[in-house]
């Protein structure tokens, strides 16, 4: 049976933290899926549709193999994607107790709704303190964001 699982959220933009977690995530999945969901918890700095973009190019230029698929989701619950795609599995990155304490209620629901499981990976603790709200704030006063992102998403900040 061909084992199928999601990496989600809002990548805004995507971080070295987050393809670190793609990259461990495609070596232990038949088929992963990385799936730009928009929060209305946050506000927005890229269309979805460039975040989407960005995960490609960054994949791509990292040289990470494996069966995996980039797209996004707005029409309903994450579960819902899950079973439409035949993923049982749903895998996040950890880099604190903050995030385990953000995401366990999440794992949580999204088990009791649909019977999908989610799966915690460390990253590399080298990325332990990036986040994308972090480079967004960093971005848009002028910073560099080069050590916390991947290139094409450096290069793709700088020129605004
Ligand atoms: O990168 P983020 O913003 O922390 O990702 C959070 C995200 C988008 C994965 C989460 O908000 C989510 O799963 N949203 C989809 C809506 C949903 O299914 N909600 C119920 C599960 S708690």
């Amino acid at each position: 049976m061909s084992r199928i699982a999601v990496v989600p959220g809002s990548f805004d933009p995507v971080t070295l933290g987050h393809l670190d977690v793609i990259g461990r995530a495609a070596g232990l999945f038949d088929e992963l899926h990385v799936l730009v969901v928009h929060n209305p918890g946050k506000t927005a700095l890229l269309p979805i549709a460039q975040r989407v973009s960005l995960i490609e190019q960054s994949i791509a230029d990292a040289g990470i193999i494996g069966n995996i698929v980039v797209t996004n989701w707005s029409v309903g619950l994450l579960v819902d994607y899950c079973t439409e795609v035949g993923a049982t599995v749903i895998v996040k990155g950890i880099r604190s107790q903050v995030d385990v304490a953000y995401e366990t209620p999440m794992a949580l629901v999204n088990r009791n709704l649909a019977a999908v499981e989610t799966v915690f990976l460390l990253p590399n603790p080298a990325h332990a303190y990036v986040s994308s709200s972090l480079v967004r704030q960093v971005a848009s006063l002028g910073g560099d964001v080069s050590p916390y992102v991947p290139a094409v998403v450096s290069k793709f900040l700088q020129k605004d």
